[in-house]
């Protein structure tokens, strides 16, 4: 391209060059500092990512004993296996909430829209949105006003939502945001012009221990005002064997899960985790209520991050801990409503009483 003139066709169409700088040629010029500008923007933001992840995996790593953290499951991929979970038979969860959402969603619109027909719908890690669009459905065929803004960790997860609920529900309006839950508080914060109502399905905040459950909470109160309305899905306390066969399935979906985090910082931290040195295991305590997910190293092994000139070792046998997944019992439920300045409004189960979806308003008194 030529950049210091332009050149002009005269009378005989020969091509002669001219000083002047064309209005298109400004704005290709803009354009392509503002691509440059944006890709360096993009790198840096990548490069500092890829750091933080380096930082916390190996800080993980080298803690006795070791552990990872389960935010980094969803990559693409990871949320690609993830929605094959929420779609297996012993992935019971998925089921409870779709049929309290199909049997009690005239109930649940009525409590949505209690004080003010028009509300938003602000879901926290939405996922594939099904079962949400059981209920956003329903809502557009009862005429409510309401914008739906569905926030992931995984860009590729907000945007085949988007496709899809823009297909089932022509009308719907809808503003994905890519982000993890903490990011995502400030644009909740800002979002005061209208009531709100918090969606937090799928049992997620069993994923959080009790003390980041309760901070998290709390963040969420500060960010809501007086009328607006938190739902959150709890799974309960049950039979054990029903609960490990939904953490470790015979298909091995819940393992390579598990197992795409080692995947994922091979591919993007240039480790060299062998995948078949590592064994996923579940274990339920009937007690607590806490069932826990762990990779085991099947030998003694060690595993290099030469970019970071860090190497971790495994011995035969020792575990990382990947995960807890809470399950709950309606006291625990209240509890934590209370101690983070809510109250429970109405408590909705499922046929067996494996699940809860439960609704909160922020306490006034
Ligand atoms: N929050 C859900 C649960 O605890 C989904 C989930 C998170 C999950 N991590 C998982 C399901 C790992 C299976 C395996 O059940």
């Amino acid at each position: 391209m030529y950049l210091n003139g332009c050149w002009k066709s005269n009378q005989n169409g020969r091509k002669k060059k001219s000083n002047c700088i064309t209005l298109s040629q400004i704005s290709v010029l803009f354009l392509r500092q503002k691509c440059l500008f944006n890709i360096k923007f993009y790198c840096m933001k990548k490069i500092r990512l890829t750091t933080r992840f380096a930082e916390d995996v190996l800080k993980g790593l080298s803690s006795t004993p070791k552990y990872l953290s389960s935010k980094y499951f969803y990559d693409d991929e990871g949320s690609r296996i993830f929605q094959k979970i929420m779609q297996m038979p012993e992935y019971y969860l998925t089921d409870c909430e779709l049929e309290i959402f199909q049997k009690q969603r005239q109930k649940i619109y009525e409590l949505f829209a209690l004080n003010s027909k028009s509300f938003d719908l602000i879901e926290l890690g939405a996922g594939d949105g099904i079962k949400t669009a059981i209920l956003l459905e329903h809502f557009v065929g009862q005429d409510a006003a309401f914008e739906y803004m569905p926030i992931d960790i995984s860009g590729e997860v907000v945007s085949k939502l988007t496709q899809m609920m823009s297909n089932r529900l022509p009308s719907l309006k809808i503003n994905g945001k890519t982000g993890d839950y903490f990011e995502m508080m400030d644009a909740i914060n800002r979002y005061d012009h209208c009531k709100k109502v918090l969606l937090f399905l799928g049992s997620n905040i069993g994923n959080f221990n009790e003390q980041e459950a309760h901070s998290f909470l709390v963040k969420l109160h500060a960010a809501m005002q007086k009328n607006d309305l938190l739902f959150i899905g709890f799974d309960l306390k049950k039979d054990s064997n029903v609960i490990l066969k939904a953490y470790n399935d015979p298909q091995g979906y819940t393992a390579a899960f598990n197992l795409n985090l080692l995947k994922r910082m091979n591919r993007e931290l240039r480790a060299d985790f062998y995948l078949d040195n590592f064994e996923h295991e579940e274990f339920y305590d009937v007690a607590t209520g806490r069932a826990e997910s762990y990779l085991f190293s099947l030998k003694k092994q060690m595993v290099n991050f030469p970019d970071f000139h860090r190497n971790i070792t495994f011995e035969k046998g020792e575990s990382v801990f990947m995960e807890m997944s809470q399950k709950y019992d309606l006291e625990m439920i209240n509890e934590m409503a209370k101690n983070s300045g809510f109250e429970v409004v109405r408590n909705f189960h499922d046929s067996r009483l494996y699940y809860v979806n439960s609704l909160w308003k922020v306490r006034t008194r």
